[in-house]
């Protein structure tokens, strides 16, 4: 947990026009800076910063945020990574989390240190290895038959590890060297030290900042093992990693997906015919950490595996994975090969277009793959049948913490068997489903962006609210009204700043971060943005608004009191039979 008060500093000390601008270049337009935006494809600029709420907001999609915001969606990276980066530019150092020891802050620090040994003594392995593939002819042979072209090894760094027991002893010596064990670059057993990667053709596999940390090494034949992998070291967890990821990260924005393959030789295959986005897991099947580096990267999550008993268990353990990371404004959609082939063959066979038509049109919604899976072996005639598929259903779908999707997919099965929603919750072990979802329980997802649904009054007041900060002792409700829903976000938000005299828009998001009114106000941003006027400055025009808004809002609220107490009926206290004589009295 990185404290508030940093945070509040950190953004204070930063300027999102400079930061934006080392990514995106911008311009001047009018009070703010503009740009075309880098979350979604357009040819006009509808992306714009403003220097003084210190915020950005794209109207063609929605996208908004604060600096710290914006370095996490368009690097791909978690909070305490941009937070690290922002620091950094600032020369403000990011404090220790609490339970930290000093003696383990010092653990940590060398712990740093032996990573950044251990990477430059990977990254000369890959430069060795790079250049020893352009003077090798067994390994230019195969470069010949798998049929890669230079500008595609050259993106990957693909190299060859030479034969012979130590051939990295060429760049390192003494050989071996303490880095080049910890980095499982070489194998120390029983008292012999050789290389672990020999005569085999090298994928390197990158991190997010593109420094190598480890490598897949493929034979050259038909011999065992196909492929090695480095083991994890303190450098390269292969459950938090995918092959590819880095390389793929411009593609995959441009694409606005991101798709999983099962093999190196099949993202290299994709990218060189023009299917940029693919990435690999390494060797083992998709994690939940997996999972949640995907849905960073992008909404649409698109997994495509081979066609045969084995692809089919991958798929299916990649869904099991992804079911408690779900969320409503993410989708994962499944593609299934036919049997005799890989992304690879595939889209060597039959090109791009084909590859991306039945990635598009042939992929099933996770959902329905869900079903399929699930019923494939059943005669849903039977009633054995329909309560068979309750017992495999039900462990999965209480695991969906996703409130739409978990809705909708138990509405599915109450139709699929069909045992009404409330007998199937108890069935299920659980309290009924709500009938009614509140509008603020859903994210829209990006496609429906352009058409936002018409934003409510108080929606309206919370995001002027969020963007003049000073307006906060407008918003006060009388303390008999039952503030609920988005007007308690209002509330919420307005106490806030009181409580944290002048801070800016963009502190405000980082204050909401992780709270349960974030949602309603990215609800609020991505549909009630309309035009570059929301972020020029207030003007008396706007407040004037602002505060007959804070009127009717009262007024709502007495109305909404007086009909609550009125369905009460009989079962008022004294207390609120007084309220309601005065809420009646319209004073
Ligand atoms: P595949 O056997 O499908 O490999 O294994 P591939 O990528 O299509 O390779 P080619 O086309 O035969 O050259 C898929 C992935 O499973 C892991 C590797 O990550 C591989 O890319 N794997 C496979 C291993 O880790 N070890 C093995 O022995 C085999
Ligand atoms: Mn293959």
């Amino acid at each position: 947990m990185i404290p508030h008060s940093f945070i509040d500093e950190l953004l204070a000390k930063t300027d999102i026009v400079d930061v934006i601008d080392q990514y995106v270049p911008l311009k001047k337009g009018g009070a703010n800076y503009m740009a075309c935006c880098p979350f979604h494809k357009e040819k006009s600029p509808s992306f714009s910063v403003s220097p003084t709420k210190q915020f950005y907001h794209c109207f063609g999609c929605g996208a908004h945020g604060s600096a710290i915001g914006f370095v996490m969606e368009h690097q791909g990276l978690t909070f305490p990574e941009a937070v690290q980066i922002l620091a950094d530019r600032v020369g403000m150092k990011v404090p220790q989390d609490r339970n930290m020891q000093p003696e383990n802050a010092a653990e940590r620090a060398q712990r740093k240190q032996q990573q950044q040994t251990l990477e430059t003594t990977v990254q000369t392995a890959a430069q060795f290895y790079a250049q020893q593939l352009k003077s090798s002819l067994p390994a230019m042979d195969y470069v010949r038959k798998r049929g890669l072209s230079p500008e595609i090894i050259a993106h990957y760094g693909i190299g060859y590890a030479p034969e012979g027991w130590t051939p990295l002893a060429q760049v390192f010596q003494p050989y071996p060297n303490g880095e080049l064990i910890a980095s499982g670059m070489v194998i120390d057993q029983e008292g012999k030290q050789y290389d672990r990667f020999r005569h085999r053709f090298m994928f390197p596999i990158r991190n997010l900042s593109g420094s190598v940390i480890g490598f897949g090494g493929r034979v050259l034949d038909d011999s065992k093992p196909k492929y090695l992998n480095s083991p994890d070291t303190p450098l390269f967890d292969k459950g938090k990693n995918l092959y590819g990821l880095y390389e793929a990260r411009a593609a995959i924005k441009d694409a606005g997906r991101i798709l999983v393959v099962e093999g190196y030789m099949d993202v290299v295959a994709l990218a060189q015919f023009g299917v940029g986005y693919a990435v690999a897991a390494l060797g083992t099947a998709t994690t939940a950490e997996h999972i949640k580096l995907l849905m960073r990267q992008t909404d649409s999550i698109y997994f495509c595996f081979d066609g045969d008993i084995a692809g089919q268990k991958a798929a299916w353990r990649a869904l099991e994975n992804a079911l408690p990371q779900l969320k409503d404004d993410k989708s994962l959609h499944f593609l299934f090969l036919p049997e005799q082939h890989d992304p690879d063959s595939f889209v060597r066979e039959f090109g791009k277009a084909r590859f991306e038509e039945a990635l598009l049109h042939e992929s099933k919604p996770l959902s329905r793959y869900f079903w399929d899976a699930l019923t494939a072996d059943l005669d849903l005639t039977t009633q054995e049948a329909k309560a068979e598929l309750v017992k495999r259903a039900t462990p999965l779908l209480n695991q969906i913490t996703a409130p739409t999707l978990a809705f909708l997919l138990k509405q599915t099965l109450s139709e699929i068997t069909g045992i009404d929603a409330s007998n199937l919750a108890y069935l299920m072990g659980q309290a009924a489903p709500q009938r009614h979802i509140t509008a603020k329980n859903y994210k829209l997802p990006r496609e429906s962006f352009r058409q936002p649904e018409t934003p409510t009054l108080v929606q309206k007041q919370i995001r002027t609210l969020l963007l003049n900060p000073a307006w906060a002792e407008y918003v006060v409700f009388p303390d008999y009204l039952r503030v609920q829903g988005d007007f308690a976000c209002l509330l919420a938000l307005a106490d806030m700043y009181r409580a944290h005299g002048g801070i800016s828009a963009a502190q405000a998001i980082e204050h909401f971060r992780d709270t349960p009114f974030a949602s309603t106000i990215e609800y609020i941003f991505r549909n009630t943005m309309q035009s570059n006027d929301d972020l020029s400055e207030a003007s008396e025009e706007k407040l004037k608004e602002f505060q007959d808004g804070m009127l009717k809002l009262v007024e709502m609220l007495k109305k909404e009191q007086i009909n609550w107490l009125r369905q009460k009926g009989g079962n008022l206290s004294a207390e609120e039979k007084r309220l309601l004589v005065y809420l009646l009295s319209g004073k």
